[in-house]
């Protein structure tokens, strides 16, 4: 199953600094991923990216919205369309008329998969969180006081246990922070204080 995009341009750029309102963007959540695990996982991407907007870029609260919502619906496909992962959500948005980089940053989340590359920062570090986002909620799962109390070491041995989390790519992890330009400990540690927030 290809889930190559074949494309390089999305959106339109009238629509830049279109969006969906907070309520508008939870509904096409609640409609589309009916698992809760899933849903989760989106909740958790989408505040990592607001508070990275927010603390790290220094970014206003609109475009903190922006990112945010692009990790809010990210995967928002891949529950009851897997065939048309990242296709079926890059066109709703660009039905609705939604900000093109927000739409762009959906598309080159994975760029093994769907062939578009991160260009901007907000395309960066939605790649960059995606994956490691997922190791870390695996890891808390199987701590008795989850993220309270979460150490950079903890992470960093569960990174290099392959077995653990399994089928998170380490080497994918790798690639997006090298794109972003960050370093790998400063996302795990940011993850881990900031990703328990997140309901
Ligand atoms: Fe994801």
């Amino acid at each position: 199953m290809s889930l190559q995009l074949n494309r390089s341009s999305f959106g339109d750029q009238k629509n830049a600094g279109n969006v969906l309102t907070k309520k508008e963007a939870n509904q096409l959540l609640d409609d589309w991923v009916k698992n809760g695990r899933l849903q989760l996982h989106m909740k958790q991407v989408a505040h990592l990216m607001k508070c990275w907007a927010a603390e790290k870029e220094g970014l206003n609260e609109a475009d903190q919205w922006r990112w945010e919502m692009a990790g809010l619906l990210h995967d928002a496909d891949w529950d009851q369309w897997p065939e048309l992962h990242c296709k079926k959500i890059i066109e709703e948005l660009e039905a609705r008329n939604i900000d093109p980089e927000i739409i762009r940053a959906i598309a080159s989340h994975g760029p093994n998969h769907f062939g578009v590359h991160p260009e901007t920062k907000m395309d960066k570090m939605l790649f960059a969180f995606d994956e490691l986002s997922g190791l870390t909620h695996a890891y808390s799962l199987m701590r008795p006081e989850g993220y309270a109390g979460m150490e950079l070491k903890g992470i960093k041995k569960r990174f290099k246990e392959k077995a653990f989390a399994a089928n998170v790519n380490r080497e994918e992890i790798i690639d997006a922070m090298n794109r972003a330009g960050v370093e790998l400990e400063a996302i795990m540690q940011f993850i881990i204080e900031r990703q328990g927030e997140a309901k």
